[in-house]
């Protein structure tokens, strides 16, 4: 048949059948197994024109109309929705035939919810939902006519739609609800927690990502959309012009979300309901702020848990961890937290010391470990075995876990082996440890959960002087849920305990078996909601709600005991660590990325992870070093030390059964981990501060370039390089056996320095550069002129770092008029004390301004706020990069008084433009005379 003719047939069928383009196309069989028929009996259009083999478009779709309609004499806040009459039916849920649309602010932060006239589950997280604000404005357009509904959500200042949502598809079932838009571009970031290879989503095709919290390692070497342990449905878009704006749909249940080429998105969900945020940026900075101020600003973690920390699964014994702790800190390898996994507990169980082994002498050597200015981080399942005293406790101080519903499912074979639980309805499951194990609710209303919890840490505290923790397993992963033969039948360090069976057909089963159940099981094989976790139909939150609803939160309610368990039992802020997040939980904890493989491929989507999970909100992140699952290479092993420095939570941590890879298991891994943690150490002060920013105004740390260059399209796909705040940028390599790296330099008229050792302190111009990077030199590193980092001397713990004195690296850049300019800031408290409220809190704010011309310079330093109690070592060193004259090092003064610089440490070159001042007292120890410091000299 002639093209055209088929194009002519095309049209008539698509007048007939309400065909829609390929791009814009709303898939009605997003569950497997469509056909011509099922399709039609869902009253969607079939297209018999797709090959699935060729492309990713849905061959079975809503037709145009899709939808609910209105009538146009409502209340704009409160419009009323009723199901159109024609409209094809939810294919698996029965619709709600009417619903309300209500739109709300909180400062700028447009708020849209869409819910039936019955109450609906919410996600019970108490965020502080503060007013945001914004010098731009996002309003709701709706249609003018009543008929078909649909809304824009449409920037004021530009009148650009970040969301048009008349392509239809509104669906709103008890336990499936759609929604679609177009968007304003195609520039995407974020939706989490699964893995990208790249940072901006990809519209040339239909994807969909799952988001419900698994016990999944990232499988980087394939394109995949995994649901891995979080969920963040949270995402950045960039408009055409650059504008950043945000949306968050806060909703607790399984959910996906796919993208199309519209471009445009169909967001599921299967229970509560559409609680949809838009922030209106204009900035991306501004779009985290307004965020945060929705769910919370992240936790400040203690100084310490900057350090690098070293962990590892499968020291065989007690006496091989101390022996590689010893190597590394004889290698001069900056370590502050080396610990290790659940090895040392006596057979896995939480909060025990594994005593017949020479595990024994794991505490005592923890307070050697003290003396030295170290920290120790352990590490905490969830799951309790039913049969030993904490679990004892949590019965005895009605502490509750996940229950069955009723005693009439209990399965007496398991239940009936463990008297504390036998006559409880204590669902149990099988993790690590030999014996069955409980789930502690820690959405408990009681608080009997919480304060069992909190009781735990502290009475085992008294054993071991744990700092920190890391919270693992909480999605709550459970071994063999649904599974006959589960893999522990095969492993010869665990019981083959009966497993977890949830029911699957019949009466019970309506909510581990409901119609619709997302990409998250439908992409493995013989999956269920509840594999790898608990049945859905377990009640949680004493006995009000389901497990269905609540298990997104699992990590999240941990996380927030675990906070609260940490300062109580050590008096300190200390880190907590968590494997499952949701937005808010970076409040109480930080993030690892999870059971990651020692593969190129997962350093390279590591950059991406870190990245994102700081605009979740949660700047404290990393990937483990080197690599988890698998065998790490030297190479490999090498550029991840290198790359891991730069990461707010830098930790090497490896699997049982690999081989070592700590870094002074290579000579060569040991001088490169050596050189670039001193590089973190010595910029720490820079680090902190911003992570006491992120704390206290809701910024992020590890930044995407364009968050600062949302005008260079360059920036919108720079996967692989990333920022430390607003002043540093970081190109690490990549690929195996590259001893360059393409790197990108955004335009600025602030100009960029390099911090490495290539052309260390030269201006670097703007653009793709092929960047020398040996193994033996850092990373390419650069300083963004018009920026001051504050500095220490780096040690080899920090503990000792910050009792250095102080430097200043000063980027100075042209200031308009002749003369050269740069700024920084400083906060600075004694690392350790809980931080309650920023209004009370005990810390010193200082900020940096220089400006030089011609003539000389001078550098204000002004103590804003100043700490009691905490002492600021001196300030001796300044390095300037970018000084254009040659400066007379007798004209050196602080407030007006002549100070003596020496002159064997300081130079200056006119060649490099590197200027180097020391100084014994430039600010002397204590910053205590003044709250302003001018520093002053002139040019010969
Ligand atoms: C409104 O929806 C109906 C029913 O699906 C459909 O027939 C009609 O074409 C729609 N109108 C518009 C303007 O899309
Ligand atoms: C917990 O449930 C029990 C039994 O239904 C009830 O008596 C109690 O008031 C509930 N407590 C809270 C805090 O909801
Ligand atoms: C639980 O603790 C919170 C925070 O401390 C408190 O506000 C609440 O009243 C407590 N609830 C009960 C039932 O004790
Ligand atoms: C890692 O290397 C060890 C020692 O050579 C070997 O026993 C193990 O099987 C390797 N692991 C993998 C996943 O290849
Ligand atoms: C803190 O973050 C805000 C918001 O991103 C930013 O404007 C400010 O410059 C930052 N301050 C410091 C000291 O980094
Ligand atoms: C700064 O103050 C301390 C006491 O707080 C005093 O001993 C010292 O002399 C002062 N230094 C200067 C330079 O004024």
């Amino acid at each position: 048949m002639p093209r055209t003719v088929v194009y002519v047939l095309t049209c008539l069928l698509a007048l007939a059948s309400g065909y829609v383009d390929q791009n814009v196309r709303l898939d009605c069989y997003p569950d497997p197994g469509a056909s011509r028929e099922l399709c039609e009996q869902r009253g969607c259009v079939w297209d018999p024109e797709i090959d699935p083999d060729q492309n990713t478009v849905p061959l079975c779709y809503f037709p145009q109309g899709t939808g609910y309609s209105f009538d146009n004499g409502d209340d704009p806040s409160h419009v009323r929705l009723v199901k159109t009459v024609g409209s094809p039916r939810n294919p698996f849920d029965k619709d709600f035939e009417t619903l309300t649309f209500s739109q709300s602010y909180l400062g700028a932060t447009l708020n849209i919810k869409i819910f039936p006239s019955i109450p609906r589950y919410e996600p019970p997280v108490d965020l502080p939902r503060q007013a945001s604000h914004s010098s731009d404005k996002l309003s709701v357009v709706l249609p003018s006519k009543p008929g078909n509904f649909s809304f824009t959500v449409r920037r004021q200042s530009t009148a650009t739609d970040v969301w048009d949502t008349a392509i239809g598809g509104l669906l709103f079932g008890d336990k499936f609800i759609q929604i679609a838009t177009y968007l304003a571009s195609d520039k995407m970031y974020g939706w989490g927690e699964n893995t990208h290879q790249t940072i901006k989503h990809d519209f040339s095709r239909y994807k969909t990502w799952g988001m419900w919290p698994r016990d999944q390692p990232p499988n980087s070497a394939q394109d995949n959309s995994m649901n891995l342990y979080g969920v963040h449905p949270f995402y950045m878009g960039l408009e055409p012009d650059g504008k950043a704006h945000g949306v968050l749909i806060l909703n607790g249940n399984a959910q996906e979300v796919t993208t199309g080429p519209g471009p445009h998105i169909i967001y599921r969900t299967i229970g509560g309901l559409l609680d949809i945020y838009f922030f209106p940026g204009p900035s991306p900075g501004d779009v985290v702020q307004q965020y945060l101020a929705l769910i919370g600003k992240p936790m400040l973690p203690a100084y310490w848990g900057l350090g690098y920390q070293l962990c590892r699964y499968g020291y065989k014994n007690f006496a091989e961890m101390k022996s590689v702790i010893e190597r590394v800190q004889n290698a001069g390898i900056p370590l502050d937290v080396p610990y290790a996994d659940i090895d040392f507990m006596d057979r896995y169980k939480d909060f025990t010391i594994d005593w017949d082994s020479d595990w024994k002498d794991f505490p005592a050597y923890v307070d050697k470990l003290h003396d030295e200015g170290l920290h120790l981080i352990l590490i905490w399942d969830p799951a309790i075995q039913a049969d030993y005293d904490p679990f004892k406790r949590a019965i005895d101080s009605n502490a509750k876990f996940i229950e069955w519903p009723r005693e009439d499912l209990v399965p007496h074979d398991i239940q009936d082996k463990y008297p504390y639980a036998k006559d409880t309805k204590v669902m149990l499951g099988v993790v690590w440890p030999d014996r069955h194990v409980g789930f502690p609710d820690f959405l408990d209303p009681t608080n009997a959960t919480h304060e069992w919890w909190i009781n735990e840490f502290k009475l085992y505290r008294e054993t071991i002087k744990f700092d920190g923790a890391w919270i693992d397993m909480n999605e709550p992963a459970n071994f063999g849920t649904n599974v006959k033969h589960p893999w522990y039948f095969d492993n010869s360090d665990h019981p083959n305990d009966l497993p977890l069976m949830c029911p699957t057909f019949g009466p019970d089963a309506d909510l581990d078996m409901p119609g619709y159940k997302t990409i998250s099981v439908y992409q493995y094989p013989n999956t269920y909601l509840a594999s790898k976790t608990l049945c859905m139909l377990a009640k949680t939150i004493n006995g009000t709600h389901n497990f269905y609803d609540t298990k997104i939160l699992y990590g999240w309610s941990e996380s927030r005991s675990t906070q609260q368990a940490i300062h109580e039992s050590t008096l300190q802020r200390g880190a907590v660590i968590s494997r499952s997040t949701f937005p808010s939980s970076g409040r109480f904890a930080g993030h690892w990325l999870g059971d990651n493989y020692a593969r190129w491929q997962d350093l390279r989507t590591a950059i991406i992870g870190v990245m994102e999970f700081n605009m979740f909100g949660i700047p404290y992140v990393g990937a483990d070093i080197c690599g988890f699952l698998g065998n790490t290479t030297e190479e490999l092993c090498l550029r991840w030390q290198q790359l891991g420095a730069f990461h707010p939570f830098s930790r090497n941590h490896n699997t049982i059964g690999a081989i070592p890879q700590d870094p002074a298991a290579w000579p060569d891994v040991a001088q490169a981990a050596k050189k670039a943690n001193l590089f973190r150490y010595r910029h720490l002060p820079y680090l902190f501060s911003l992570h006491f920013n992120a704390s206290l105004v809701g910024s992020t740390v590890v930044r995407f370039p364009f968050f600062e260059f949302a005008q260079d399209t360059v920036t919108h796909t720079l996967d692989h390089q990333f920022m430390w705040g607003s002043a540093i940028m970081v190109i690490p390599v990549i690929y195996e056996g590259a001893t360059t790296v393409r790197g990108y330099l955004p335009e600025t008229s602030d100009g960029w320095y390099s911090l490495y050792d290539a052309e260390y302190g030269n201006n670097i111009e703007a653009g793709f550069h092929g960047f020398e990077a040996p193994t033996n030199y850092l990373i390419p590193v650069f300083v963004r002129g018009r920026h001051i980092i504050p500095r220490q001397l780096p040690e080899t713990t920090t503990t000792a770092s910050r009792k250095n004195p102080f430097e200043l690296l000063i980027a100075s850049a042209p200031n308009g008029k002749g003369g050269y300019e740069a700024f920084g800031d400083l906060f600075w408290d004694d690392g350790v004390t809980i931080v309650q409220s920023f209004d009370t809190h005990n810390y010193y704010d200082v900020s940096f301004a220089y400006a030089a011309d011609s003539k000389g310079a001078k550098i204000t330093v002004t103590v804003k706020k100043q700490a009691s109690d905490v002492k600021l070592p001196a300030l001796q060193y300044l390095e300037i990069f970018g000084y254009e004259s040659v400066p007379n090092f007798d004209t050196f003064t602080v407030n007006g008084a002549a100070v003596a610089v020496d002159l064997q440490k300081s130079s200056y070159s006119p060649f490099t433009k590197v200027l180097k001042i020391y100084a014994k007292d430039i600010i002397p120890d204590g910053w205590t005379n003044n709250t302003i410091f001018k520093v002053q000299w002139t040019n010969q």
